[in-house]
């Protein structure tokens, strides 16, 4: 038996990715870009086994098992980085085993989040980054070409793809929509080049959501206009000038676009048919006092951003830390509203591969 225990994670989008161009290879309508968080704060941590004996592949998730025989993005990951292993070889050069071996081992996963499970934080991302991370290190495996690993980590969730990588990063969404292969992860910048910014989350509800990403996006791709003009015409403008502007570390251009970018990401929820909810009553206030807390500093300190969930992500910069965190506490002073506070700091790679 051989095992490996590694962490990622997750990752919040500035410019968010929603809807499949292919359902089958999980390929996206529209590049996407996000920063990645501390691995102190939210985090997978996956533990592997791989084993001749094991007869089925297996998963538990926060301690309890889940069925994945029939869940196509686990087995993805699984035959994805075995195609990609290598032979293993002990330190004394004696094979143990030939990379034609690995296929007839059985793979026994188990994942542990440190943050609620499905509730607009990104915890598919942390979690199967940390699934293919922990197959390539098990299995050794070599990518043929930079960022593939990312191409099987997307087939798991999309946007985990973007975890593989410490920073500022890009999913480019690719031109090859027979293969996929260029639809990949990218690092814009890595987890040292702003050291001041920070994320605070405000956990306004650890419920899980009601309509999965996959669900929502697959409505959205059917019955929202908007959500075709935003690909074709909104979003490459968008990552163009967001790059630009964290590149050159500009916190007011990176905060603009981040919330315009959120807005139009729920707008197009709006927009589809019948219409898909994410925010909630004290989301919408976090917006509010963000945008009072911005006119009064006179210029944009702290930008929000919302997945698909309730719960609030403030990026802001290390000089504003402590007052954003007295404003938001001054209003949600009830546990009830805000479940935790994580004051984030970034970035780092996935441990251990
Ligand atoms: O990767 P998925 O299928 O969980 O979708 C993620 C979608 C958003 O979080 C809303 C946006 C993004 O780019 O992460």
């Amino acid at each position: 038996m051989f095992s490996a225990t590694v962490s990622a994670p997750t990752n919040i989008a500035c410019v968010k990715y929603w809807g499949k161009k292919s359902v089958a290879l999980n390929t996206p309508i529209n590049s996407s870009v996000s920063v990645t968080l501390d691995q102190n704060d939210l985090k997978a941590v996956t533990t592997v086994c791989v084993s001749k004996s094991f007869k089925k592949d297996r998963l538990w998730l926060n301690g309890t098992e889940e069925d994945v025989t029939k869940s196509k993005r686990f087995m993805a990951c699984i035959s994805g980085v075995k195609r990609l292993a290598t032979t293993k070889v002990s330190t004394e050069g004696e094979v143990l085993v030939d990379k034609s071996e690995w296929k007839h081992f059985g793979v026994h996963v188990s994942s542990m989040n440190t943050f609620p499970t499905a509730a607009g934080l990104a915890s598919s991302a942390a979690g199967y980054a940390a699934l293919v991370a922990g197959l390539a290190e098990v299995f050794g495996a070599k990518e043929t070409y930079p960022g593939e690993l990312s191409t099987i980590a997307r087939q798991g969730s999309g946007s985990a793809c973007r975890s593989l990588y410490g920073g500022f990063v890009a999913w480019r969404m690719g031109k090859d929509h027979d293969t996929g292969e260029d639809s990949l992860a990218q690092q814009v910048c890595d987890e040292n080049h702003w050291p001041e910014l920070r994320a605070l989350i405000l956990v306004v509800s650890d419920e899980k959501k009601d309509t999965s990403s996959t669900e929502g996006m697959s409505t959205s791709v059917n019955t929202s206009k908007l959500l075709g003009y935003r690909a074709s015409t909104v979003v490459d403008e968008r990552m163009r000038s967001i790059e630009k502007a964290y590149t050159e570390r500009d916190f007011e251009t990176f905060g603009k676009i981040t919330m315009q970018d959120s807005n139009q990401f729920h707008a197009t929820c709006l927009d589809t048919y019948p219409p898909i909810f994410y925010m909630n009553d004290v989301s919408k206030s976090v917006i509010k006092i963000v945008h009072a807390y911005n006119r009064w500093k006179g210029k944009v300190a702290a930008a929000y951003t919302f997945d698909a969930g309730p719960n609030a992500v403030i990026y802001h910069l290390e000089d504003v830390a402590d007052e954003l965190l007295a404003l938001m506490l001054q209003y949600f002073p009830d546990d009830k509203f805000l479940g935790s506070l994580f004051g984030s700091s970034f970035v780092n790679n996935p441990q251990a591969w």
